[in-house]
């Protein structure tokens, strides 16, 4: 990539991956960056779990009713969590964490998705973050934010259009 800008233009969310690997150089990669993320007060609270074994991404693909199918072809699933305890912002932490690691993707070459998982349920009664941390043994105080998942794209989506941006969401001065 050329530039943040093009980067930031074309990182589209990709839902079907082919059955090509991640690279043991790309998954290095992808995790040295994301623990390059900035965290309030440097507090660091994140945690991520690395999914590659296909069953075990199978599982997690059933983490949602709707929205977590699309990790059924993906090749590597890394799920965003931490520990609330270490900081009141967790939700944010974890947030540039996931974004990190799409836009890093993207600089591979590779395709991403984020698959929301704090606030969702399994299914009626059952959160989705109680599914993932019964199935990856993560302890019961660490809250999940995300899933991203992350594969060789089938196709690639076109870039943002720049005559579509919403810049009338832009307020100078005042609002
Ligand atoms: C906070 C957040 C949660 C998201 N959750 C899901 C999800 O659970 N499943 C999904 O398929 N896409 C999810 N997405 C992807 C969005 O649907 C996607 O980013 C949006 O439609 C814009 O499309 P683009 O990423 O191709 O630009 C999520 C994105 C964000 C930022």
């Amino acid at each position: 990539m050329s530039s943040f800008y093009n980067l930031a233009q074309n990182r589209r969310s990709t839902r079907k991956f082919t059955e090509e690997a991640i690279s043991s150089a790309q998954l290095e990669n992808l995790l040295h960056t994301v623990l390059m993320s900035p965290a309030s007060k440097s507090s660091n609270p994140w945690e991520f779990v690395v999914v590659q074994n296909l069953k075990t991404i199978e599982q997690l693909a059933s983490a949602k009713a709707h929205g977590s199918t699309l990790l059924k072809t993906a090749p590597l699933a890394i799920v965003v969590c931490a520990d609330p305890q270490k900081s009141d912002v967790w939700v944010e932490d974890c947030s540039i964490a996931s974004i990190y690691l799409q836009l890093a993707a993207e600089d591979l070459g590779l395709g991403s998705c984020w698959v929301q998982i704090r606030g969702r349920e399994h299914e009626s009664g059952i959160l989705a973050a109680d599914y993932i941390k019964k199935l990856l043994n993560i302890p019961a105080h660490i809250e999940i934010e995300s899933i991203i998942a992350i594969g060789h794209k089938v196709e690639s989506r076109p870039p943002f259009n720049p005559e579509k941006l919403l810049l009338e969401r832009i307020h100078h001065e005042i609002f």
